[in-house]
């Protein structure tokens, strides 16, 4: 029977516990603090009460659980996971003290989410003993595991932190070490591109989250998500990214995090962060449901690729009469690359994917953007041009609505709103991949289980196309001149091998 300590007693340290006790492990759960180690033993006890009425646990997973205040009674563990505060002071000192108090062959793990695993490794006598095991909030509930190979990782060391993570029922993926390992990682970008948009002022918060939601599926916007995890963490994550990548642009903290956090809108547990949480009731409006779309009309939908098709078929579901040439009330170019409109002056609307409408130079044009999988998007982006009537406005809303989406205006750019989002976080995962921080399975299997997300980048990037991924992030970087916007190397090579060129 494997013996586990746990080392911290607070929300983590307790739900690991838990785990370990559910799978049969016989578990010793240490805490300085007299206070946190009841406080924690009463949430493991009152954790596992509740899988045992559910069938999840044994009634004998009860009497495995032992709490201790004294580090030294760990000594005859097979495996220590350490939840203690994230302090590198501390932890290091904690690597150091569980070496001299834990046999040779006890592995020692952390639960860290930012400290560099291989810098705790150094502070043990036996470094090849010391890997991640970086469990998600609330461990009990979250499926995902992500083991951490640090520099000095051995094999042993690896293989019972997965078969530990395994038996505690959870998915393992393995990750490398570095800055917010594999998951959070990847998954950067939500938050991090969330915050340009809002200073450049495409669109305000509030609509980037209902974007978010209607328009990709995601379970909660990347500023909602801020608020709940706490703008202040978000700040010091997004820093410590910075100093461990040596300035990587697209990791720089935003300027509004700085602002937010002196101005103490630290999110829902300060009241107030991007929303307002002061008021009992909820923080923002409902999701609209689409407007009610126009009659059946003349509309060419031009251009090739996955949406312009399932464009299409949504059109010719909702009756539109569908023109390949010749005249047309409504022309839709749903195309990445941009096609020849048929003659005529019908209201015209343009997929922002490979310009922003404005570098297109169609100034009367409406601008617009959504992302496939179409049966899962509910909400399409639209922007106007400068020289837009006001019935090609309303003919571009009241086509989208037709076809069953809800709309919202946005400023201009590339990809829009959801486009430029989604685009960087397959950015991000094929840098992550490139530089050999995890597999592609893993990276979308840590991404669905561990923050939640819809699909995984490399699903997402299966469903939109290489090509319009690249031309996205193309486009931005050609019309911002931002680092921050280079295509990773694997990207580039993919999209290269599918025949996509980058414009010149
Ligand atoms: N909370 C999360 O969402 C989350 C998610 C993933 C990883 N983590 C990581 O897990 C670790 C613990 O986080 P938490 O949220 O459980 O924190 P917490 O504050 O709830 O618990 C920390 C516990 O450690 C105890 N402690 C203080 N000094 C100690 C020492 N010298 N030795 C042992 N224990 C000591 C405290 O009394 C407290 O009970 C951190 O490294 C954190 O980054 C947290």
């Amino acid at each position: 029977m494997t013996r586990l300590g746990v080392v911290g007693a607070g929300t983590m340290g307790a739900g690991i516990a838990q785990l370990g006790c559910a799978a049969g492990m016989e578990v010793l759960l240490h805490d300085p603090v007299e206070e946190a180690l009841s406080r924690g033993a009463e949430r493991v006890e009152q954790g596992l009460r509740k899988w045992i009425d559910k069938g999840r646990a044994g009634e004998d997973s009860l009497p495995l659980l032992r709490v201790t205040p004294r580090l030294e009674e760990l000594a005859p563990c097979d495996l220590v996971i350490e939840a203690a505060p994230e302090r590198p002071d501390l932890k290091r000192e904690l690597f150091a003290s569980l070496s001299e108090v834990c046999g040779p062959d006890t592995v020692l793990a952390t639960n860290t989410s930012s400290i560099p695993v291989t810098s705790l490794a150094g502070a043990a006598a036996r470094p090849e003993n010391v890997v991640g095991m970086h469990f998600f909030n609330p461990p009990p509930l979250m499926a995902l595991l992500e083991v951490i190979r640090a520099d000095q990782t051995g094999e042993r060391a690896l293989d019972l932190a997965r078969e530990t993570g395994e038996a505690m029922g959870k998915q393992v993926i393995l990750a490398a070490d570095g800055p917010g390992f594999l998951v959070n990682r990847c998954g950067r970008p939500f938050g991090a591109e969330a915050l340009r948009l809002l200073q450049e002022r495409l669109a305000t918060h509030e609509q980037i989250d209902r974007i978010c939601r209607m328009g990709g599926g995601f379970r909660m916007g990347p500023f909602e998500l801020m608020d709940l995890v706490g703008v202040d963490v978000g700040f010091e994550v997004a820093k410590s990214f910075t100093e461990l990548s040596f300035g990587e642009p697209r990791w720089k903290p935003s300027p509004i995090q700085a602002r937010m956090v002196a101005a103490g809108r630290l999110g829902r547990k300060a009241g107030r962060g991007y929303y307002d949480y002061a008021e009992s009731g909820p923080y923002r409006p409902d999701d609209p449901e689409p407007a009610p779309g126009a009659d059946s009309a003349m509309v060419a939908i031009v251009g090739d690729g996955p949406l312009a098709d399932a464009l299409r078929e949504r059109a010719r579901a909702a009756g539109h009469d569908l023109r390949e040439g010749g005249p047309a009330e409504l022309v839709v170019d749903a195309g990445v690359t941009p096609a020849q409109s048929p003659p005529g002056g019908a209201p015209l609307l343009v997929l922002c994917a490979a310009s922003s409408l404005a570098a297109r130079g169609e100034p009367g044009a409406i601008g617009f953007h959504l992302l496939p999988p179409v049966d899962d998007c509910r909400l399409v982006e639209l922007t106007r041009g400068p020289g837009a009537q006001p019935f090609a406005a309303e003919a571009a809303e009241s086509f989208f609505g037709g076809l069953g989406f809800a709309t919202e205006w946005v400023e201009d750019a590339p990809g829009l709103v959801l486009g430029r989002i989604v685009c960087q976080l397959v950015n991000e995962a094929c840098f992550a991949v490139g530089e050999g921080v995890g597999g592609e399975d893993e990276v979308d299997t840590g991404l669905t289980l561990g923050l939640s997300h819809p699909r995984g980048p490399f699903a997402w990037c299966e469903a939109i196309g290489v090509e319009h991924v690249c031309s996205v992030l193309d486009a931005l970087w050609r019309e911002r001149r931002e680092e921050r916007y280079r295509l990773a190397p694997l990207l580039h090579r993919r999209a290269m091998l599918a025949g996509w060129r980058p414009q010149t």
